[in-house]
């Protein structure tokens, strides 16, 4: 009994500390201090603290595992900061998602970085609405092609991809943007004054920096957002204040790792999506090509060459 009073003096804010909701229920973080297990990884069954009313006693009821955790035999993609370059790698599970049988691995592997990028700069940063017109540099490069399908895509907006070959920008266009700028060969600000009809974009997915920043930047509409994703062409640019002041433009920047320590809901859905929308076949991610393990520093070179087109993958089989 002193126990059961003791839980019942504990304020709300520790209570909401120990309980998550998840699809199944509520369940209590932190399993191994809370719960005595009293069965085997057969029965899948497990005894938990749950807590299901606030400022009531606590209950110790039997559980089944949550069925959207992995199970041995699914086929899973983890986010692995950098180790997944091998045959076998360990990944706490939490960082572990499902793959359909409708994607491939090697789509499965293109999607959280590029993709969970894609979606949180447009949708989470800049809320692009359907319509807008939305530019996107870099357009044929790992992030930006998969920047031009969820926007064309997912978000139906308009979308204007910058690239820096005539096949990047044909890619582009076949993944979904309405029209093109090949910015090797001509002036990405003219040519978007022509484009917009001197209305310019109303969201920019940059993943450049230098100089295609400062021009992307000066085509905003009034209201205009522009997302900071990376600095691909060596220079960071600084952005003129006045600029965002004289039409109500906002600079944004998104980092895809950094929620996942912010805030990891957020981080995870991003990747379920991307997930759940290529199984749909509303995205489809581009592989431009694929390297075996042996075949590493080849793979890379590709990329640091500026050849790559979508994403490069790296096969363990
Ligand atoms: N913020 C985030 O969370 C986040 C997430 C993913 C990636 N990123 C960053 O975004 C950038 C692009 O990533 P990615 O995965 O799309 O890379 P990627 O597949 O290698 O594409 C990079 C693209 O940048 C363009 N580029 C322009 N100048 C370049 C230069 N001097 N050297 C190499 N490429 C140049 C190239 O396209 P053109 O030839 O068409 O110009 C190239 O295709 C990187 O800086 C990366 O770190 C950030």
């Amino acid at each position: 009994m002193a126990a059961r009073f003791a839980f019942q003096t504990v304020p709300e804010r520790i209570f909401r500390q120990l309980v998550r909701r998840s699809t199944s229920g509520l369940e209590v973080l932190g399993r191994s201090q809370y719960v005595n297990s009293v069965s085997t990884e057969h029965s899948r069954k497990y005894r938990a603290v749950v807590c299901t009313e606030l400022k009531k006693p606590l209950e110790v009821q039997t559980l089944s595992r949550p069925e959207l955790k992995p199970e041995e035999g699914d086929r899973v993609i983890a986010v692995t900061e950098g180790k997944g370059m091998a045959e076998e790698c360990i990944i706490n599970q939490k960082l572990l998602w499902k793959v359909p049988k409708e994607v491939s691995y090697e789509e499965a592997a293109a999607l959280p970085v590029s993709y969970g990028t894609g979606l949180l700069a447009l949708q989470h940063r800049a809320a692009t609405q359907p319509g807008e017109v939305v530019l996107v540099t870099a357009a044929a490069g790992g992030a930006g092609l998969a920047a031009v399908d969820i926007a064309a895509n997912v978000l139906q907006a308009k979308v204007i991809a910058a690239a820096g070959s005539d096949e990047k920008c044909k890619i582009a266009v076949q993944k979904g943007a309405s029209s093109s700028i090949n910015y090797s060969s001509s002036n990405l600000k003219e040519e978007l004054k022509k484009l917009t009809n001197s209305q310019g974009v109303d969201v920019v997915f940059d993943a450049v920096g230098g100089e295609i920043f400062k021009d992307s930047l000066s085509s905003l509409s009034w209201e205009g957002r522009i997302v900071v994703v990376g600095f691909a062409g060596g220079a960071i640019p600084s952005i003129p204040a006045n600029l965002l002041l004289l039409k109500n433009i906002s600079a944004m920047g998104v980092y895809w790792g950094r929620y996942r320590n912010e805030d990891f809901g957020l981080f995870s859905k991003s990747i379920f999506t991307a997930i759940q929308l290529c199984k749909e076949g509303k995205i489809r991610p581009h592989i431009g090509a694929v390297y075996k393990l042996h075949q590493v520093n080849e793979a890379f070179l590709h990329v640091a060459q500026r050849k790559s087109i979508g994403k490069v993958i790296v096969s363990m089989r």
